[in-house]
């Protein structure tokens, strides 16, 4: 690459904004560390008369081919978000031999080895640091740091709002509701918290680390997810008595050499590294037996966060030659995607039953007919009605889910019992 390094931008919003201008803060910082002056390009807008702080308006540009087509582009970034039309413009960049930095999630998630097929193509990189956790460099270690550390489990808060509000549910006593409000009001939650709140957003997350971390392909819809909009105050605060602490999780791991990923609401031991992470903070857990454990913390989303990871990504490809050794990690290994059901977990089991004599007996003898054993049992008369809590041990998922179906059809049991995954052998010490 020539001494003077152009970088094209597709998208001049929050973080396209924050990039320019941290290019134009930094550039002598960068010319002087890797011996190239980076200089801003066209931007790709829809609205040309919006005011754009930190961006030149003479290289506002409504004209995609203005940045695609363009020989004097040498790197593009693409931050407009979205999967069409973005996806079939990165291929053709990647593919003429124009490497790529992007922040979008949904789109990677959907489509990474359509692009990564484009850029094996045309001898271009693509780089994805911001599209997960904004500024913590997790991608980066998984792919430099630990690219042979064999890891096993990549268990993640990767997803703030729903962090935030599961802090504010635990530390206030507030409910769902009043909790997203304040979250909303805040400007840690859209005005439609749907990707948030229903796990779709942390699902995309989970598909790009796991498919690092594991050399494999994983797309969202290997994902099942779980968000955290049907969760109860009633069993935050229960966990919280029991010594949990109540978070979103997405969960990847390795499970007999195929992989397993998943989103859902889960119990972690108030000891557990995981259950200190407050507030809108992002934090993933690596662990593999050459390492133990990694834990990297920090904001997961922000427009000046976001932007210093696209600009790292940029610096990566100008310190690093297309088809080096950091391409390994994005070789497909080949793993199969594990069967649901073939996991072991604890959980945290609710129902709430009628105050009749026999029936936690009754409880238990369904759950003992499925092979699950009870480990905790927490008992509260709450007039004609009582609330059975449980924790069962660690086991078989399959046979957790066959004793639910014989627990609803209990005469005894009132609504629909609540079933929550508990991080480790469950006990509130890890
Ligand atoms: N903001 C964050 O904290 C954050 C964190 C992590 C990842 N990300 C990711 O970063 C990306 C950008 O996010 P953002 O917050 O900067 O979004 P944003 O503020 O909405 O900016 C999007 C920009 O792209 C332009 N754009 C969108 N569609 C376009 C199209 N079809 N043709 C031309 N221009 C188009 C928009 O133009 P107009 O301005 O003219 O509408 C705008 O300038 C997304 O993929 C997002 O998921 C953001």
């Amino acid at each position: 690459m020539s001494d003077i390094v152009r970088i094209g931008m597709l998208g001049g919003g929050t973080v396209g904004q924050g990039v320019a201008r941290i290019i134009r803060d930094t550039a002598h910082t960068i010319e002087r560390a890797t011996g190239h002056r980076i200089e801003m390009g066209p931007v790709l807008v829809r609205d040309a008369s919006l005011g754009r702080p930190g961006i030149d308006p003479s290289s506002i540009t409504t004209d995609p081919q203005a940045v695609l087509g363009n020989p004097d582009v040498d790197i593009i970034i693409e931050v407009m978000g979205g999967v069409d039309p973005t996806r079939e413009w990165l291929v053709q960049a990647l593919r003429s031999g124009t490497s790529v930095v992007t922040a979008n999630k949904q789109l990677l998630a959907r489509h990474a080895p359509e692009l990564l097929a484009a850029a094996e193509e045309g001898g271009s990189e693509l780089r994805f640091e911001a599209s997960v956790c904004a500024a913590i460099p997790v991608i980066k270690v998984l792919r430099e740091s630990l690219l042979a550390a064999e890891i096993e489990s990549v268990m993640g808060i990767v997803n703030g709002t729903t962090n935030y509000i599961l802090t504010e549910m635990r530390k206030s006593g507030m409910a769902y509701a009043e909790a997203l409000t304040q979250a909303q009001d805040l400007g840690y939650a859209e005005a439609d918290p749907t990707e948030d709140v229903g796990g779709g957003d942390a699902a995309a997350k989970m598909a790009i680390l796991s498919s690092i971390a594991f050399h494999t392909r994983v797309s969202i819809d290997d994902v099942p997810h779980v968000g955290i909009d049907q969760l109860q105050g009633d069993d935050v605060d229960i966990a919280h008595e029991l010594g949990f602490v109540t978070k979103l999780l997405g969960v990847a791991r390795l499970v007999d050499g195929a992989v397993s990923v998943r989103v859902h609401p889960a119990l972690v031991p108030g000891d557990h590294p995981l259950a200190a992470i407050n507030g809108a903070d992002n934090a993933v857990l690596l662990e593999s037996s050459i390492v133990r454990q990694i834990m990297l913390v920090g904001p997961g989303a922000g427009g000046t966060e976001t932007a210093s990871a696209v600009v790292s990504d940029v610096l990566s490809i100008l310190g690093s030659n297309p088809g080096s050794f950091l391409g390994g990690a994005l070789v497909d290994a080949g793993r199969p995607m594990a069967q649901d059901g073939s996991l072991d977990s604890a959980f945290y089991l609710r129902i709430d039953v009628a105050d009749k004599p026999g029936v936690l007996a009754r409880v238990s003898s369904v759950l003992s007919d499925s092979g699950v054993s009870i480990l905790t049992v927490l008992q509260r008369g709450e007039g004609e009605a009582a609330r059975l809590v449980m924790i069962l041990h660690r086991g078989p998922e399959s046979r957790v889910t066959e004793a639910m179906a014989a627990l609803r059809a209990l005469p005894e049991v009132r609504d629909e019992p609540v079933l929550i995954h508990v991080v480790g052998d469950g006990q509130a010490s890890a």
